[in-house]
């Protein structure tokens, strides 16, 4: 902040050109880990929901149908519900097997060659479950129906590989504050090159670029990036982004995926622990949900915190059609650990230990 938080592009001062290529660099540390064709097709968001949004709302027509998942969160469900409100949107609602967590793919196929599907929302890996889906083969088939593919990649980005090219998506919303470890209050929306005319921008406004024409400039990333930009947050994606790569996804993925299957192994030898089942497949990207027989996901989650200072997230977790499927609506919900690549050995020992205390006293 004090060194040079400068609005980028509206200057030629020092300061301006320093946050311009800093902002040039974050974008392009992006595009190598999210596997985007270039650096202009990166933009900077609000969060993964405002992501969501720009292309929900700036993509899809009066009367087009799109499918999505029981799986989604509602920053995916409920600009589905407010569009079928208001611009008569038809919405099919894909869903999942509540063994494995994966999507159905006998349903999907059967949707995509019946409806004509013009958007389909994928999420790469739930936020209750933390199963991550084969979303390349999903993919395939949408395309082959001649649908677009918007991915929420929320969950996996910066911890899990994930490469846009190659699983052949053409929006990739992610926040920045998850496993890409950047600040709250940052997100990024990849746009397959070509697509962005399709896409009508949500906001217009000054991009310190064609300041002549009252119309929007159409170039990227300036067609979506109306306004300031969040520099300081920038800022924190860029040391962020620069680490990950330093470290290499495949390490961090290792590293918490490992941790995961500890902590899973663990719990699920206590007595009274109930885990949900698909957080027990294979790809889990760092996700462990749970109860404790007979008692209250809020009560558990707030022992956690006051008596072992360890915080939890009880509740649906905004996925209410997911928390339907796998029946834990009547315990409102789960909770959930979130284990990330800080995580260590020690952490997940004291969690065992709190929730085996909590457990024999249930
Ligand atoms: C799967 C999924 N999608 C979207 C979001 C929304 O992300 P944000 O809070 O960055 O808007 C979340 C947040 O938890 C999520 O888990």
């Amino acid at each position: 902040m004090r060194g040079g938080a400068a609005s980028a592009g509206r200057g030629t001062h020092r300061n301006a050109e320093a946050a311009g290529r800093m902002i040039d660099e974050c974008r392009r540390q992006l595009a190598t880990l999210l596997g985007a064709q270039i650096p202009a097709q990166i933009v900077f968001t609000l969060n993964c929901t405002d992501s969501l949004n720009a292309v929900l709302q700036g993509f899809l027509k009066h009367g087009d149908a799109v499918a999505a998942t029981a799986l989604d969160h509602n920053s995916v469900l409920r600009p589905l519900e407010a569009l079928r409100q208001r611009m008569g949107i038809q919405v099919e609602i894909i869903p999942f097997d509540p063994v494995t967590g994966l999507i159905d793919e006998q349903r999907f196929a059967k949707v995509l060659a019946e409806k004509k599907i013009r958007l389909v929302v994928l999420n790469h890996a739930s936020n209750v479950t933390g199963r991550v889906q084969s979303v390349a083969e999903l993919t395939r088939v949408a395309h082959a129906h001649g649908a677009y593919v918007l991915l929420d990649a929320a969950q996996t980005a910066g911890h899990w590989p994930l490469n846009m090219m190659e699983l052949d998506v053409d929006f990739l919303a992610a926040a920045g504050h998850k496993g890409l470890l950047g600040p709250l209050g940052t997100g990024i929306l990849c746009i397959r090159r070509g697509l962005e005319t399709q896409l009508q921008p949500l906001r217009f406004g000054g991009t310190g670029t064609s300041s002549e024409s009252l119309t929007q400039p159409n170039d990227m990333p300036a067609r979506f990036e109306s306004g300031s930009l969040n520099l300081p947050g920038i800022a924190g994606l860029h040391a962020a982004s620069k680490w990950i790569l330093g470290q290499g996804v495949e390490k961090l993925r290792s590293h918490v995926h490992s941790i995961t299957v500890q902590l899973l192994n663990e719990l699920n030898r206590i007595d009274n622990v109930i885990l949900l089942r698909p957080c027990l497949e294979f790809d889990n990207c760092g996700i462990v949900s749970f109860n404790i027989y007979g008692m209250d996901c809020r009560e558990v989650a707030m022992i956690l915190d006051q008596s072992f200072d360890i915080q939890s997230r009880p509740g649906l977790h905004c996925a209410p059609l997911l928390h339907q499927t796998l029946d834990t609506m009547s315990s409102h919900g789960t909770i959930r650990l979130s284990l990330g690549v800080f995580t260590t050995d020690d952490k997940i020992a004291h969690v065992v230990q709190a929730v085996r205390e909590i457990a024999a006293h249930a």
